[in-house]
């Protein structure tokens, strides 16, 4: 019988089997079993249009069960992919076809694309500090080392990426790629300014540094149209913009896209190892875009998330001053706290969920270190008057680690 110590395929022993760079990766963020979650960056439950992806499974099976149901190709369907081009061109005033766009699991593979075509084991990947946590994940595990800079309330800091750059410059061996996402920032909201996306797409020619764009909030607009994207603001050269179906439909379709210049589509399209998307989805997506009930969905979330982050800044406003500020974004899930001095973020969270509130440490979103003042919350998942009972409770919390801090 084996014992715990030679067992070859004991927890320790798996975790030794492990590539040294997916040993070293801390979970992603999930969902809470707390009964109010500001965690998870997902769309109100409520508002998920199951009836009209019902109503299109059931048409895409009837026209065409054998294309739904067999290998689609690692691009996708190019119907869905003709649909994004189309509001891609419209959008970026650029000529964009099918062949500039590919589908993929999300805007998460999109990223992890990018990475698998681009970036080899030491390469320098730039990103905002703070970003998405799970775009630092997807890079570490493909071996690339994360450099961060700065972000203010305006998005990405243009002097300090000009200093990495020159820096990376001086090595060497200059990083492949600068990860954005320039539209209502994860986690800080933050709106990237038109004269800061023109220097960095200045920035990133002049040091032949790919850009990758991540859209994953794009359409959640409240306060009307972003500045003009940074894919058009390059022209679409030298530039990857990934988009998800995930915040304007359903998390749970897993349906994003990448779109670039063809000469790169195709390659992202070689470096998948998954045998394309799910043909079923895409299709019954495609139809559910191009039924009309689409665009009057986006609306209605608009509507309905700018008034969730309208409460909840008040509630904020009104029950957690002095200790937290922050500044509105104009369109995504989150606010993007800073908590007053002393006040420590894992301890503020962990007050928090004895209080049955999940929130965010800000310590996740920095790859090199931060965010100890800082906590992530999220108001799309609940009604607004959950939202005040969470903040009120929050309120709570806070109180409770300042006066334990004094
Ligand atoms: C900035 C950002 N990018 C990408 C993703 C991944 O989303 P998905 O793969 O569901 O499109 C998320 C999800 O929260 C995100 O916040």
């Amino acid at each position: 019988m084996d014992t715990a110590g030679s067992d070859p395929f004991s927890a320790a022993a798996i975790e030794a089997l492990l590539a040294p760079a997916v040993r070293r990766l801390p979970p992603p963020t999930s969902l809470s079993p707390l009964p109010y979650d500001l965690n998870a960056g997902v769309p109100d439950r409520e508002t998920l249009p199951w009836r009209e992806l019902l109503d299109a499974t059931r048409v895409v099976l009837e026209e065409d069960a054998a294309g739904a149901l067999t290998y689609g190709g690692q691009a996708g369907y190019e119907p869905l992919r003709a649909w994004v081009a189309e509001r891609q061109a419209a959008e970026t005033g650029l000529s964009v076809t099918p062949g500039h766009v590919a589908i993929t699991a999300g805007s998460a593979q999109g990223i992890d694309n990018v990475a698998a075509a681009f970036v080899a084991d030491g390469d320098v990947v730039i990103t905002g500090a703070p970003t998405y946590p799970g775009a630092i994940r997807t890079f570490r595990a493909r071996g690339a080392q994360v450099i961060d800079v700065p972000q203010d309330e305006d998005g990405l800091v243009m002097p300090a990426l000009a200093r990495v750059l020159d820096t990376r410059r001086m090595t060497g061996r200059q990083a492949k790629l600068i990860y954005v996402t320039a539209n209502y920032d994860n986690p800080s909201g933050s709106t990237l300014t038109l004269e800061r996306r023109q220097r960095l797409v200045e920035l990133a020619r002049e040091h032949g540094v790919l850009i990758l764009e991540d859209d994953a909030y794009t359409g959640i607009d409240l306060e009307g149209p972003p500045p003009t994207s940074l894919f058009a603001v390059a022209g679409g050269r030298g530039i990857v913009r990934c988009g998800t179906f995930s915040k304007t439909v359903a998390t749970g379709l897993r349906v994003g896209f990448i779109v670039a210049q063809p000469e790169i589509t195709a390659r992202l399209v070689l470096a998948r190892f998954d045998n394309g998307g799910p043909p079923i989805l895409h299709r019954l997506l495609n139809h559910y875009l191009r039924s009309g009930r689409y665009d009057p969905h986006v609306r209605m979330l608009q509507t309905l998330y700018r008034e969730r982050r309208d409460v909840t800044a008040e509630a904020l406003r009104d029950l957690c001053e002095p200790y937290v500020t922050f500044r509105m974004p104009r369109g995504g899930f989150f606010h993007w706290l800073q908590l007053a001095p002393g006040l420590d973020a894992v301890a503020v969270t962990r007050a928090a969920a004895e209080r049955g509130v999940a929130v965010t440490p800000g310590t996740g979103y920095f790859a090199n270190g931060g965010g100890e003042d800082r906590i992530r919350l999220v108001y799309s998942a609940l009604s607004p008057a959950d939202l005040r009972r969470a903040i009120e409770a929050f309120a709570e919390a806070l109180a409770a680690v300042a006066s334990a801090s004094r």
